[in-house]
C-alpha cells in the first residue's frame, strides 16, 4: 500500500459501505473497511473490489474485523453506530453510540495515532466530542460530518424550487446537527446572487424547515436513515483533506473564541486541508442568526455534559 493514502472506514453498514464505494470511485486511496460483525466488511469490500475492473478504480479495498489492519491510516471515518428508526430522535442514540465511539476511538489512538478522524455517527456533535476526549488528538484532527449533508439538502431544495442547476447553489449552514440547525439564507447564493434576492421569505422559511427535517423525511420513507448523501458529504471532506484542497465546508469543528463558543465542537464553515480543520470562517451574523446559533450551541453543550457522565 506504500505511496497511496490509506483510509479506514469503521462500520460497514449503509453509510460506511457507501462511503467506501464513493471513495474508491474517486480513487482517494486504499481503503480498509472494518466492522464488528464477522464477514460483513470482508464481503462488502470484496464485492467493491470486484467492481473495480468495471468501474476502473485502481485502489486496494480490504474488509476486516481486526484493528491491526488499519495501522498507519491517514484518515479514519467513524460510521459505526446505531441509526435511528421512525419515532426516534438523533439524541435517543447517545447512550449506545457513545460506548461504540469510545471503543473505536481507543483503537484509533492505538493503531492510527497520526490519523485525521471524521465522525459521522449520531448524535453527531456529541460523538465528535467523545472521540476527541478518548483519542486526545489535537482538535484540528477531529471533526464531524453533518453540515456538508445539511447544506447539500438545502442546496437541492433551493435548486428544485428555482429550477436551476444544483451546481450553481452554494449553501451555508451552522449549528448542531439537529432540528435547531441554522441554515443561513443571507450567506447562501445562486451563482453569486444572494438567496433572498431570488426567493421570498415564506419560500425560504419553507425550504429551511424541510432542511431541518431532512433526516426524518428519509427515515419515514425508508424505515432507516439516509446514506447516499451522508456518504457523499464525508467523502467530500476526506478528499479536501487528502488532496489538501483548502475547501470551505460546513462541518462540526472545535471552536474556542470563534463565535464566542467557549470550547465546543459545533457546526461552522471551515477550511479543510492537509492539516484537517485549518481555519474556522467567522461570519458577521445578525442578531437573529446569532440567537439561533446560541440556541443550537446550548443544545450541543447539554449533550456534551451527558457524554461526560457516560465515559
Ligand atoms: P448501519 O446500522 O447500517 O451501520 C452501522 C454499522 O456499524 C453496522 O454494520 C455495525 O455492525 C457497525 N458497528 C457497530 N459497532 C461497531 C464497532 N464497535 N466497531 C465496528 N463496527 C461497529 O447504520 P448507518 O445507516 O450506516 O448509520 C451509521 C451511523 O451514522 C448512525 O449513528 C447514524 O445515525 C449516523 N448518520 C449520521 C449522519 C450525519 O449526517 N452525521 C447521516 C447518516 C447517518
Ligand atoms: C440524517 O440527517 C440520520 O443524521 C442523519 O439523515
Amino acid at each position: 500500500m506504500a505511496g497511496r493514502d490509506k483510509i479506514t472506514v469503521v462500520g460497514a453498514g449503509n453509510v460506511g459501505a457507501t462511503t467506501a464505494h464513493i471513495a474508491a470511485q474517486r480513487q482517494l486511496g486504499d481503503i480498509v473497511l472494518l466492522d464488528i460483525v464477522g464477514g460483513l466488511a470482508e464481503g462488502k469490500a470484496l464485492d467493491m473490489a470486484e467492481a473495480g475492473p468495471v468501474q476502473l478504480y485502481d485502489v486496494d479495498i480490504f474488509g476486516t474485523t481486526e484493528w491491526e489492519k488499519t495501522a498507519g491510516s491517514d484518515i479514519v471515518i467513524i460510521t459505526s453506530g446505531l441509526p435511528r428508526r421512525p419515532g426516534m430522535g438523533r439524541d435517543d442514540l447517545l447512550a449506545k453510540n457513545v460506548q461504540i465511539v469510545k471503543d473505536v476511538s481507543e483503537n484509533i489512538a492505538r493503531y492510527c495515532p497520526d490519523s485525521i478522524v471524521i465522525v459521522v455517527c449520531n448524535p453527531l456533535d456529541a460523538m465528535v466530542y467523545a472521540a476527541a476526549r478518548v483519542t486526545g488528538f489535537a482538535k484540528n484532527r477531529i471533526m464531524g460530518m453533518a453540515g456538508a449533508l445539511d447544506a447539500a439538502r438545502f442546496s437541492h431544495f433551493i435548486a428544485a424550487e428555482l429550477g436551476v442547476s444544483v451546481e450553481d447553489v452554494k449553501a451555508v449552514l451552522m449549528g448542531g446537527h439537529g432540528d435547531d440547525m441554522v441554515p443561513l439564507p443571507r450567506f447562501t447564493s445562486v451563482s453569486g446572487i444572494p438567496l433572498p434576492e431570488l426567493l421570498d421569505e415564506d419560500a425560504v422559511a419553507r425550504l429551511i424547515e424541510r432542511t431541518r427535517k431532512g433526516g426524518i423525511e428519509i427515515v419515514n420513507l425508508l424505515g432507516y436513515s439516509a446514506y447516499y448523501a451522508p456518504a457523499a458529504g464525508v467523502v467530500k471532506m476526506a478528499e479536501a483533506i487528502l488532496r489538501d484542497k483548502k475547501s470551505v465546508v460546513s462541518c462540526c469543528a472545535y471552536c474556542q473564541s470563534e463565535y464566542d463558543v467557549g470550547g465546543c465542537f459545533v457546526g461552522v464553515p471551515a477550511v479543510l486541508g492537509a492539516k484537517g480543520v485549518e481555519k474556522i470562517i467567522e461570519l458577521d451574523l445578525d442578531d437573529s442568526e446569532k440567537g439561533e446559533f446560541r440556541k443550537s450551541l446550548e443544545h450541543v453543550k447539554e449533550l456534551m455534559t451527558k457524554v461526560d457522565k457516560l465515559i
